[in-house]
């Protein structure tokens, strides 16, 4: 299968090193405007959105506001023109009436290696042809393809943001108030590692556990108290803990 990836960022750097191991599958063009041959020899760049020739799939790996005006710039009308977005409908993509999607349901940063075989990939197709092309594709480097529509698939996109932006949010700001306080954010791997482990076995309603969970308002306050000098913690402390206790005990 002959493909295209138009966008060498987060997700067209990772598809570009999933798709370049398999013998089923030959990379063409990669569209870049700011990366060069020079950087990796071995990569068929371009530049110019016009010298984007014919090809089984084209993905595009844009940012979600660059698909719509960047597809309405591809000149040919009959190929099948892909998006890699969460959140995008298939209709963002223009000029061909062979639409699809190609989601990655991970977390991509360029230097984070992925083993894409666990990668749910999450297709969508207007033609029963290009979601079988599709799902092809998706097998060379994936064991879990699946057929999902734009509005599903934009509330699977919500629910991920939670799951992973959100979680790395709160990370983030505990690192910092440790940091402040001179302690070991570290000392924490081991028990955010096995929350995440724990909903393989349960459901996470079964697991929760904590102060809110329990009730202690005792400790409760004493946090808040401590959170005091701390406002964007302390929200999001109170909001955290108001929604368990709603959840357990309402
Ligand atoms: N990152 C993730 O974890 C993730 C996961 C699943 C799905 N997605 C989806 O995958 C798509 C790509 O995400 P990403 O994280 O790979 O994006 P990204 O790294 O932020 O951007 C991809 C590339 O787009 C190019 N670009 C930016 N603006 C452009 C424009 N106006 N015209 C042409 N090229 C432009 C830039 O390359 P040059 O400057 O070199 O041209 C950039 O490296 C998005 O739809 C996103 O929602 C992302």
């Amino acid at each position: 299968m002959k493909i295209n990836i138009l966008g060498f960022g987060n997700v067209g750097q990772h598809l570009y090193r999933a798709f370049s191991l398999q013998k089923d599958v030959y990379i063409a063009q990669v569209y870049s405007r700011t990366k060069f041959k020079q950087s990796d020899p071995m990569i068929p760049f371009v530049h110019e959105i016009s010298k984007i020739e014919p090809a089984d799939v084209q993905i595009i790996a844009l940012p979600d506001d660059v698909i719509s005006d960047f597809s309405k710039k591809l000149s040919f009308t009959n190929q099948l023109v892909v998006h890699t977005s969460g959140s995008s409908s298939i209709q963002d993509i223009h000029n061909t009436r062979r639409k699809g999607v190609f989601y990655a349901l991970q977390t991509f940063s360029k230097d984070i290696k992925i083993d894409f075989t666990s990668v749910p990939i999450c297709i969508e197709g207007t033609y029963e042809n290009d979601l079988k092309t599709l799902e092809r594709l998706g097998r060379t480097i994936s064991k879990k393809v699946i057929e999902i529509n734009s509005e599903k698939r934009r509330k699977l996109h919500l629910a991920a943001v939670c799951v992973n932006n959100f979680a790395n949010h709160l990370y983030d700001v505990s690192e910092s108030y440790l940091n402040k306080h001179a302690i070991d954010f570290n000392l924490l791997h081991p028990l955010i590692l096995e929350t995440a482990k724990k909903i393989e076995k349960k459901i996470p309603r079964e697991v929760q556990t904590g102060p809110a969970k329990r009730l202690d308002k005792n400790t409760i306050d004493s946090h808040l108290q401590l959170l005091k000098d701390n406002k964007t913690l302390s929200e999001i402390y109170t909001v955290m803990t108001n929604s368990i206790i709603k959840t357990h005990h309402n």
